[in-house]
């Protein structure tokens, strides 16, 4: 499991809940609790913030309030057709039992919880690129390739591609994910495989679309799952978001464009000296515990936090039309 700065780890815990606490992720706490004769997973998304793969001694207030509300948005508003992990309640079509708790366990934040059945997850990351960037491009600039896929030569840095591309990597419980050309994914995975990149693909494809309309482009995006919708979906977490004005101006100047994510805290971390010989937490690894043990005792910077928790509502805003605060009083994601 990731290392948790100890100051951020109990960050948003339910004490009522504490005897079924499961793990803890990145970002996520996860609760298996008795429901019938089975259980549900109650998926806790905190405020707490990793990048390069070390999660930050710092929280970005309402960020997981942000990737709960996303989340819920894409599954019962755009896609509720297509199979997801959401418990379905008949009392509430919003689909959110986590309220249903909330009658016997009065503090459970809401706003931050999804009750799930609990699935599978193979462990891949769907990796899904409608322009061509992020940790590929490196090899893609060297070799052309992508994926294992071959691309047209010399586009410039986050051009749009005419279709997404399935660019999968390994899901690392602990270090960083490796990129994993397609053909391994399917490979491993077989006629289950194919389905789940058809039916990612569709969403992205759909969720791209619905995006474009609102002057927003999802440049990438992972999902997590095979046979249904699992995890967080096409949040600022799991995607980079820019608008299509600023992307048309940085493709000219030829520079990245704005993202709404945590992408300030990440300049931070590029530009900080470690006593290791090297500028920048991302030439750390995750794994060694002397770089965990120095990222960990790191302060973010008030007003990086600042910028970052608004770029995270901005991007919200943007998406759903909808003011957070009211999308959560409108879906019984708060209950005051
Ligand atoms: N429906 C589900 N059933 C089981 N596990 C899930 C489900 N949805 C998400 N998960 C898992 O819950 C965890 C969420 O915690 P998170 O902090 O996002 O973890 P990570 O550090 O792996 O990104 C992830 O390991 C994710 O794969
Ligand atoms: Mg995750």
């Amino acid at each position: 499991m990731a290392k948790i700065p100890k100051n951020v780890k109990n960050a948003a815990l339910i004490p009522s809940l504490m005897e079924y606490l499961f793990s803890q992720g990145k970002v996520r706490d996860t609760y298996k609790l008795p429901f019938g004769e089975k259980f549900l997973l109650l998926l806790l998304a905190s405020d707490r913030l990793s990048i390069f793969d070390f999660v930050l001694n710092a929280l970005v207030p309402r960020k997981g309030e942000v990737l709960t509300a996303l989340t819920h948005f894409w599954l019962t508003k755009i896609f509720p057709e297509l199979p997801n992990h959401l418990k379905k309640s008949g009392m509430f079509p919003g689909g959110n039992y986590a309220l249903d708790y909330k009658e016997t366990f009065s503090d459970i934040p809401l706003e931050r919880c999804l009750a799930v059945n609990s699935v599978n997850i193979p462990d891949y990351e769907m990796i899904y690129r409608h322009h061509i960037g992020g940790s590929v491009f490196k090899k893609y600039q060297e070799t052309g390739m992508a994926g294992g896929q071959k691309l047209e030569k010399g586009l410039p840095k986050w051009s749009a591609l005419s279709k997404p591309l399935f660019t999968p990597s390994t899901k690392a419980d602990e270090g960083h994910d490796i990129n994993i050309d397609a053909e391994v994914y399917l490979k491993a995975m077989g006629a289950k495989g194919k389905a789940a990149v058809e039916m990612f693909e569709t969403i992205y494809t759909a969720a791209y679309n619905y995006a474009k309309k609102r002057g927003i482009l999802i440049l990438d995006t992972k999902f997590e799952g095979d046979e249904v919708i699992a995890d967080e979906v096409i949040t600022p977490d799991s995607s980079r978001f820019t608008t299509i004005d600023d992307w048309e101006k940085a493709m000219t100047e030829g520079r990245d464009p704005i993202f709404y994510d945590k992408e300030p805290v990440r300049q931070w971390g590029k530009a900080i000296e470690t006593p290791f010989g090297s500028t920048g937490i991302h030439k750390l690894d995750p794994e060694n515990a002397d770089h965990v043990k120095f990222v960990h005792e790191l302060e973010v910077p008030a007003e990086i936090i600042e910028e970052t928790t608004n770029r995270y509502l901005d991007i919200f805003q943007k998406i759903t039309d909808s003011d957070l605060d009211d999308y959560q009083k409108n879906n019984q994601l708060k209950v005051a």
